[in-house]
């Protein structure tokens, strides 16, 4: 298990352009291993999925392998970012936590209390993110300002690494950034250095990257390649 780690630090590791390498498409042989490499290369925040076989269909990790890596991350000076593809993910709010989660997304299509559900994740001391699904429109999280951390706008349909980029993707991110207030925008789904720059042009600032960066020949090259194309280097 994890120690905790602040609130301050948490909004620090999470503000600013940061590119979040998503471990589903790591080699889980060597997980610390391949975690190293992209956090050597600068990376902060480590995305962490959760499929529940029902609100997607396949099945990932759950808590016990968050557990697992939550103190290696914390030791390099980074956070650890979960998304939840689940459905009744209330029910899981308080594992994950106390796992070590920094950051806790959940699908606003998975659950009817949005609002609540946000609120319950801040009393647990972690950062609350809801995300919306490519067919979900941004109106269905306007009445959460102020109440969100971070809207995710996926940029593919959620379930799998490697899909192809959703090339309406910028316009609704341009539509969220509208009405998201001050939660920051985070997108997830085909980002590499082709679709990178205009999703930021857009509005975003926190770029998951599953596939471009793990399943490249050198991941740390392929981060600080995506990083670069936003104008993030090592020190950041
Ligand atoms: C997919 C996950 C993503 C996934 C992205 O549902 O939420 O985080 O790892 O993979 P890429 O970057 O390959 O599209
Ligand atoms: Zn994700």
């Amino acid at each position: 298990m994890s120690g905790p780690v602040g609130t301050a630090a948490r909004s620090d590791a999470f503000s600013g352009i940061r590119i979040a390498p998503s471990i589903l498409s790591a080699d889980f042989a060597r997980l610390g291993s391949a975690i190293a490499e992209v956090m050597d290369a600068g990376a902060r925040v480590i995305h962490f999925d959760v499929m529940d076989g029902h609100f997607v269909p396949p099945i990932t990790i759950g808590p016990l392998v968050a557990s697992a890596i939550a103190d290696q991350v914390h030791q390099a000076g980074g956070v650890l970012d979960v998304h939840l593809m689940i459905e009744r993910p209330e029910l899981q709010f308080s594992e994950f936590a106390r796992a070590g989660a920094d950051c806790i997304t959940f699908h606003e299509e998975a659950t009817p209390h949005s609002h609540r559900a946000l609120g319950a994740i801040r009393e647990l001391g972690c950062l609350a993110g809801v995300a919306i699904n490519p067919g979900t429109p941004v109106e269905a999280v306007a009445e959460l300002d102020g109440m969100a951390d971070l809207i995710l706008a996926m940029t593919v349909n959620p379930g799998w690494g490697g899909q192809a980029f959703i090339e309406s993707s910028p316009a609704k991110v341009r539509r969220l950034k509208d009405i998201s207030g001050e939660a920051l925008i985070q997108v997830d789904g085909g980002i590499g250095t082709a679709t990178v720059g205009r999703m930021a042009e857009a509005g975003a600032t926190l770029f998951v990257a599953g596939s471009a960066i793990f399943g490249a020949d050198d991941p740390a090259v392929a981060y600080s390649e995506i990083a670069a194309a936003v104008g993030v280097s090592a020190g950041d």
